[in-house]
């Protein structure tokens, strides 16, 4: 969409507002957005190369959920609740590799690394075991690009239908021979993982929140969204060279250096995102994702991963170095200023203001909370325990209107 459509859209529509400030900090809400919202959605947990060799296993934990994906002897990746069948221990934490079975600290069940339960210590004490239906939980995986999803619960669209013809676009780029550059960034910032993901959803805070990449790109560059909640906007090198010497270096090399990519994608930055919590960036040098994951009302966790093409040419790195500090600042500036909104949040009186059309994306994110949970269109909070069951009789009206 052109800065001249969305002259058009705004005379054509009437004001929209976002979510009511008490969305952004009431447990009983996060609750049922984590049921309806996050379950059921994709979660990026990795990329391939980062579970490259057979035992490789890495944990992904989601409020109070944690998945465990793994790769078996013969090469296949497969995602577990973290769980075991016994008596319910978390498995494993963190990252890395096991040689055969994988064993519960707790009394020793082992499984194979395809889930199945291998052994159980003093097997003859439990009366009537069956073994074979005691393997692991196995959950949804999917790959896209060579990124690892996982779903927790729930059915759904794949992410080839819900990627389409985006997934084309960033095909170029070779992600599946990527890996990865710096182990992911987790922070915690003091925000509701709504007041993250809005930020991440709209460009309009760039020329005064991000001067860094107002310098750098072009401003107002085509936006584009489908259906399934993926979409983003693609910006290009401003020609004019950016007063700052990172950046000016990074538009003079980046064009010079990255043979391996047609000339008009060595200056193209491209923002995907895709709703609730993430975004894949990919920058001419390499890629990353942004994931926004709650971890209680009004706090977030927000994880980073950056990857590229294996390249040791010294102007590569040095690319990739200074892109590391355009986007260490863009990731500084984006919590400052959601850490801002939270605190304004919370303020006596604060109503939400009105949204630009260059907004929309916010407002997407909105229309699916509202759509998942009605009570999250209601300007005030419901008495503390109602939450629920007010969502409930909303939901029954809207059965019922429908
Ligand atoms: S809880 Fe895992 S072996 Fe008992
Ligand atoms: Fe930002």
């Amino acid at each position: 969409m052109t800065d001249l459509d969305r002259r058009g859209e705004a005379a054509r529509r009437e004001a929209v507002h976002g979510l009511p400030a008490w969305t952004y900090e009431n447990a009983e809400l996060l609750a049922l957005e984590y049921e309806r919202l996050f379950l059921g959605s994709w979660q990026a947990v990795c990329h391939v190369s980062d579970v490259a060799a057979p035992g490789d296993y890495l944990t992904f934990d989601l409020m109070r959920d944690s998945i465990l994906v793994i790769r078996d002897r013969d090469g296949a990746l497969r995602a577990f609740q973290n769980v075991c069948r016994h008596r319910g221990a978390r498995l494993l934490d963190g990252r890395g590799r096991l040689s055969t079975r994988l064993l519960c600290p707790y009394h020793g069940w082992a499984y194979h690394l395809d889930g199945r339960l291998a052994a159980v210590p003093a097997e003859g004490t439990f009366p009537g075991l069956d073994k074979t239906c005691l393997g692991l939980t196995e959950v949804q995986l999917d790959i896209l690009l060579g990124f690892v999803f996982v779903r927790v619960a729930g059915d759904g669209p794949s992410l080839e239908e819900m990627w389409g013809a985006y997934a084309e676009r960033i095909a170029p780029y070779r992600p599946e021979e990527m890996t990865a550059l710096y182990p992911p960034v987790v922070q915690e910032w003091a925000c509701d993982w709504k007041t993250a993901v809005d930020n991440n959803q709209e460009n309009y805070h760039i020329p005064v929140g991000h001067p860094g990449y107002f310098r750098l790109l072009e401003r107002g560059g085509d936006s584009f969204g489908n259906r399934y909640g993926v979409g983003g906007s693609v910006s290009r090198h401003r020609t004019k060279p950016s007063s700052n010497w990172v950046e000016r270096m990074y538009q003079d090399l980046a064009p010079k250096v990255l043979d391996h990519l047609p000339e008009e994608k060595r200056t193209l930055w491209q923002f995907f995102s895709m709703l609730p919590n993430h975004g894949i960036d990919v920058y001419p040098d390499s890629m990353d994702f942004f994931q926004i994951l709650p971890l209680g009302p009004g706090r977030c966790q927000v994880r980073v991963a950056a990857y590229a093409l294996p390249d040791a040419r010294r102007e590569v790195t040095l690319l990739r170095y200074l892109n590391g500090r355009i986007n260490r600042h863009v990731l500084d500036e984006d919590r400052w200023l959601s850490e801002r909104v939270q605190k304004g949040l919370r303020s006596h009186g604060y109503a939400p203001g009105p949204l630009s059309v260059i907004e929309d994306g916010v407002k997407e994110l909105h229309d699916l909370v509202r759509a998942a949970c009605p009570v999250a269109a209601l300007p005030e909070a419901p008495p503390p325990g109602a939450v629920a069951r007010r969502d409930a009789a909303l939901r029954a009206e809207r059965a019922a209107a429908e």
